[in-house]
């Protein structure tokens, strides 16, 4: 095993971030019931944005998490964070009724942690409906002729013919949609893609291509390229993670027993490219010694996708990736979680959105600082840890 030596965290240190966690949340409930946080920090504090950017939804998913912590713990913020978490859920009724920045394919990162979550937890309708909306939405961006969901951009531009390995996180939206409504499309559709996605974006050492392009006329695979790793053939570790829940999350809904091996060969890869504390640098070309941003947020996402795993796993695989999950968190926890709200009110340090390099084709912002998705799966894997937890995904 790698890392054999590395501390898990232990039960009272999930207790003692979660609390933390939640109470962070409720302390920032002024300033973003009616906004929204922006997707990363800036010296360590988020400013409130309105609900027109891809990633909104995991504050809302926030909210929902220190929702069921406080709840079970008898806490009367419970009610404030229910009463904060349906104001979100009009929010993006509103946003999806209206078209707001919605033309792209992470309707999922959207409405599953805020609208499917808080359906599933406080039966809203709203919720339902938002999400059924949002599902539909998302299937207008399939492309039979290649049989993927096409990430960004107008759908007639060769430029724009590809999918990229996070969707991979947008999928349970659909199969949550066929359930809920009976209609197969939805299913269809996510089946196609993960099918799609798993072959093309795992190369033959599985570590993973950001995105791949295909043949607009024939549907052919085409080729991989970066956007927000380092450079292409290079590993970009959130990629590496999103593949790592990713796989997770289509065994869950599929079945097929190739993803767990799929699984199992992505986290390999990942785990052997850590630095000595487990937290991975922002591409996983870099590691100890490099002067180079971390991403904190790939840590606590493997971990997420590792705790769904072991559900279907045998005891002893399970033991295993528990153990990991554990590590990293702990790793998290002691080094890169937020401990003193005056030093932010997010709640993990030293993550990366968008690191440009003169390899890659991305913006340059979110360097080594919180950004909402680190600050959301951090609670999630924590919540993980501290109960049998009902997914949003
Ligand atoms: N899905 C975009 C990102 O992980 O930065």
């Amino acid at each position: 095993m790698l890392f054999e030596n590395m501390p898990v965290i232990t039960g009272e240190e999930v207790e003692c971030a979660l609390r933390f966690s939640a109470e962070q949340v409720v302390r920032n409930l002024p300033e973003f019931t009616y906004k929204f946080q922006k997707a990363y920090s800036e010296d360590g504090f988020y400013q409130p944005i309105e609900n027109n950017y891809w990633t909104t939804g995991f504050w809302t998913g926030e909210i929902w998490l220190a929702y069921e912590y406080m709840k079970e713990a008898g806490e009367a913020a419970a009610e404030r964070l229910k009463a904060a978490g349906e104001i979100q859920i009009d929010s993006f009724l509103n946003r999806i009724d209206n078209k707001i920045e919605v033309d792209h394919h992470d309707m999922g990162f959207l409405y599953s942690p805020s609208c499917v979550a808080g359906y599933k937890l406080i039966g809203s309708q709203k919720g339902r409906e938002a999400a059924i909306k949002a599902a539909d939405q998302l299937i207008t961006r399939y492309h039979p002729v290649g049989e993927f969901i096409q990430a960004w951009g107008p759908m007639d531009a060769p430029e724009n013919y590809r999918l990229i390995i996070d969707c991979l996180l947008n999928l349970p939206l659909l199969y949550w949609a066929s359930e809920e409504t009976g209609e197969g499309k939805y299913r269809e559709i996510a089946e196609k893609h993960i099918h799609t996605a798993v072959k093309n974006v795992i190369r033959e050492d599985y570590s993973t291509w950001h995105t791949f392009f295909f043949d607009m006329k024939t549907g052919a695979p085409d080729h991989g390229a970066t956007c927000q790793g380092y450079r292409d053939g290079s590993a970009w570790a959130r990629g590496q993670a999103w593949g790592i829940y990713g796989c997770a999350l289509a065994y869950k809904y599929t079945k097929r027993k190739e993803y767990i091996d799929n699984f199992k060969h992505v986290t390999r890869y990942f785990l052997e490219h850590l630095p000595k504390d487990m937290v991975p640098f922002w591409d996983l070309e870099f590691t100890d010694g490099d002067d180079q941003p971390r991403d904190s947020s790939s840590a606590s996402i493997a971990a997420c996708g590792m705790l769904e795993m072991i559900k279907s796993m045998e005891p002893e695989d399970a033991a295993v990736y528990k153990k990991y999950a554990m590590q990293l968190i702990k790793s998290v926890y002691d080094n890169y979680a937020v401990k003193d709200e005056t030093e932010s009110n997010g709640l993990v340090l030293h993550s990366t959105y968008s690191n440009h390099s003169p390899y890659n084709t991305c913006n340059h912002y979110g360097v080594d600082e919180c950004n909402s998705w680190g600050d959301y799966f951090y609670m999630e894997a924590l919540t993980r840890l501290h109960k049998d937890w009902m997914l949003y995904w």
